[in-house]
Order: structure tokens, then sequence, then C-alpha cells
């Protein structure tokens, strides 16, 4: 058994923070990467995501703080640390007059591996991303998709620990994107600790046990992806309620000329509180002949909470989790003549988690 069987981290940082001049590209960022996960790490551009990377890579120094990456600290043992790690850069650094094979060959007596065994690897890493029919090919002659693959080969030669991929799946086809994802599931399977670096946000929905979400540098959020979306939803029934107990007190304050507005007021309050309770979700319907006359006959529906935006002939709305809701919805559409073409009910998606908390540290950052 190895060290890294008994380490509860693959990655811990210690106030890690990289500035060039007063800017800090990463601002003392604090996390800890459980071993044999899958983390994924997102961020807007420029958020700091490849320079973390290469700091816990030891391929920059930190300007200060520190981590310890598959139990060294990257400033006292980076050649240990670099042992352990794998890494598939955001831009392929192959050689392109080098084959395909003589690129993996390149990293395998990096690493010092025996010729014996360094053939063994290449010829199983090649067989397992399905690319050795391209091993004599110069990497020039290569496309995107299957340079991507001898990048991945070349950065497994030596049985890293902990695998860096740093948008790896960009640019590739949907079915080659499909074999990486089922690669990075399977290294996992074997133990591999796999920290990815991606944009897309279904792929850290279906690969990753943790996520971050890094932001001008800054840790912005940190959890599992299902807990993320759950947190953002209960942060937006805790506004809604914080409006109720606003609505109260106008209510109290108001005088009996404004009784009409305080009803519909009332109304509200009522519709939030099931909402409060999670008994409303939202559904997106296409209508080709969406038009004004419609909205407000949905917007009349009691199983119709909020409609929250309609444009192009797409409208979404919340309605009441009732079982005859989307009937009483689908049905007063009909009724008034309107042509469905699509519906789709929808809770939040990691990209509504992403969008919010980045855009929340902007306002807050600035
Ligand atoms: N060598 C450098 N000199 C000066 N600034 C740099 C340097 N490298 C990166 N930066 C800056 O640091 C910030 C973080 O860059 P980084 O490449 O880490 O972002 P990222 O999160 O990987 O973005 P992307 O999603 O676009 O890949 C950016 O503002 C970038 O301009
Ligand atoms: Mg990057």
């Amino acid at each position: 058994m190895n060290g890294c069987e008994l380490m509860k981290y693959a990655i811990e940082t210690f106030d890690l923070t990289k500035k060039y001049g007063n800017f800090a590209a990463v601002d003392t960022l604090n996390m800890k990467i459980e071993n044999k996960s899958i983390f994924g790490f997102l961020g807007p551009n420029g958020a700091g995501k490849t320079t973390t990377i290469k700091m816990l890579t030891c391929l920059i120094p930190p300007t200060s703080g520190t981590a310890n990456v598959a139990g060294y600290d990257i400033i006292k043992y980076p050649n240990e640390v670099r042992q352990k790690i794998g890494m598939v850069p955001q831009l392929v650094s192959l050689y392109g007059d080098l084959t395909a094979r003589e690129n993996a060959e390149l990293c395998a007596d990096y690493y010092g591996l025996p010729k014996d065994l360094k053939a063994e690897r290449i010829d199983e890493l090649m067989e397992l991303v399905d690319i050795k029919y391209a091993e004599n090919k110069m990497v020039k002659q290569l496309s995107g998709g299957q340079k991507q693959k001898v990048s991945v080969v070349a950065s497994l030669i030596h049985q890293p620990d902990i695998l860096f991929l740093d948008e790896p799946t960009i640019g590739l086809d949907p079915t080659t994107k499909q074999v990486l994802w089922e690669l990075i599931e399977e290294l996992n399977s074997k133990g591999h600790t796999i920290i990815l670096c991606s944009h897309d946000m279904y792929e850290v929905d279906l690969l990753c046990e943790n996520v971050g979400i890094i932001n001008q540098g800054k840790l912005a959020a940190f959890n599992t992806p299902q807990a993320l979306k759950d947190q953002m939803m209960a942060e937006e029934k805790s506004a809604k309620r914080s409006r109720m107990s606003e609505i109260v007190s106008e209510i109290e304050k108001k005088s009996s000329p404004a009784i009409n507005g305080t009803i519909d007021e009332l109304k509200g309050i009522i519709v939030d509180s099931e909402k409060e309770n999670g008994e409303y979700r939202e559904i997106s319907i296409l209508i080709n002949n969406l038009n004004d006359e419609l909205v407000a006959k949905m917007t009349r529906l009691p199983v119709v909470f909020e409609i929250n935006e309609h444009h192009s002939g797409r409208i979404k709305m919340d309605i009441s989790k009732c079982d005859n809701a989307v009937n009483d919805v689908i049905w007063t559409i009909i009724k008034n003549g309107g042509n469905i073409t699509s519906i789709s009910t929808q809770d939040p998606s990691l990209e509504d988690v992403f969008v919010k908390v980045t855009a929340r540290e902007k306002t807050e950052g600035e």
C-alpha cells in the first residue's frame, strides 16, 4: 500500500496565492479535494483555474501560501509531486514533428520507465483511449480529438495518482467526448484522483462528486453538484420569505382605500408561502402563436403563480405542483387557440448555480 492509499485528501491548499504585479490571479485559496474523487473546477474565463493548476503541478511557484499534492508540499518537494501527477493541459503540448508513439515514449523516458515496461504501457494506454491505429502518424497530422487522446496517453504513462485535465473535451465531437468521459470514470474507478477544469456543466454534473467554483481568484462555492442546486433553491425560498414579511408590514401600514391592492398582495403571500414549501415547479412551453391575450389568460389561472418570462413564443412560469396544474395550463392554451410545440419542466441546473454564484461574487467584489 502506498502513502496515497491512506490519504484523505489528494490536494489541500493553504492560502494559495499567485500575483502578477498587484493583480491576484489566485487569491488566498483554501480548498480540500478528496483522495480518489473526481473534482470539478469551474469558473468564468480568467477566474484563475489554469493558474491554480499550474501551481499545483509545480509549473509556476505561488507568490504566497502553499499546497499539499499527493501528500507532498509543492514548494519543498516539487520533484516528488511531479512523480505523482499527470497533466493534460488546456493547450495540447506535444511535439508536432514526432509521431503519437514517439511523444508517449519521450514522456516515458522523462519518468525513467524501463524499455519493456514503456512499450507495454504505451500499447495498453493507446488501446484504452483508442488511438493505437494512429500511433505512427505525426502529431501535426492528427485531429484535435486525436491529439487530446495522445495527450492523455502521455500524461498517464507513469501511472500518476492524480490526473489534472484542463478543459479536456473542448472542441471534441460528442462521440469522442463520451469516450473521454468513460475513460475518466474508468481511471477514477482504478483509484486515480481526477481534477477536471471545465466550462461544460453537463460534463461536470455527470462526472464530479464535488465542485469548486472560483471567481476572481477566490473560491465562491464548494459542494456536491446536488447540494449546490439545493442550496440555490433554499436561498430563493429564503428571499421569498423575507419579501412576505415586508408585505405583511406594508399591509399593516395601509389604510382602507388601498384595500384592493392589499388583497392582491395577500394573494401573493399565499402563493409565495405555497412556493416556499416547494409546492411549485417551473414549466416552459413553446407556443407558435403566443400572444398577449393568451399570456393574460394564463396569468389569471389560480395554478399559475408567476410568469417568469415570455418571448419568441416561449413562456416560462412557476406553477403549482398539484396534480391538475399542468392540465389546467395546457387546457387553457388549447381552449384559447394556442398551438403548443414543446413543453418542459425544470429544476435549477448547475449552470444556474454557476451564473448566480459568479454574478454575486462580482457584485460583492465591486
Ligand atoms: N503570465 C501571466 N501574466 C499576467 N497575468 C496572467 C498570467 N497568466 C494568467 N494571468 C491572468 O490571471 C488571470 C487568471 O488566468 P487563468 O488562465 O488562470 O484563468 P482561467 O480560469 O483558466 O480562465 P479560462 O477559463 O479562460 O481558461 C487572468 O486574468 C489572466 O489574464
Ligand atoms: Mg484556463
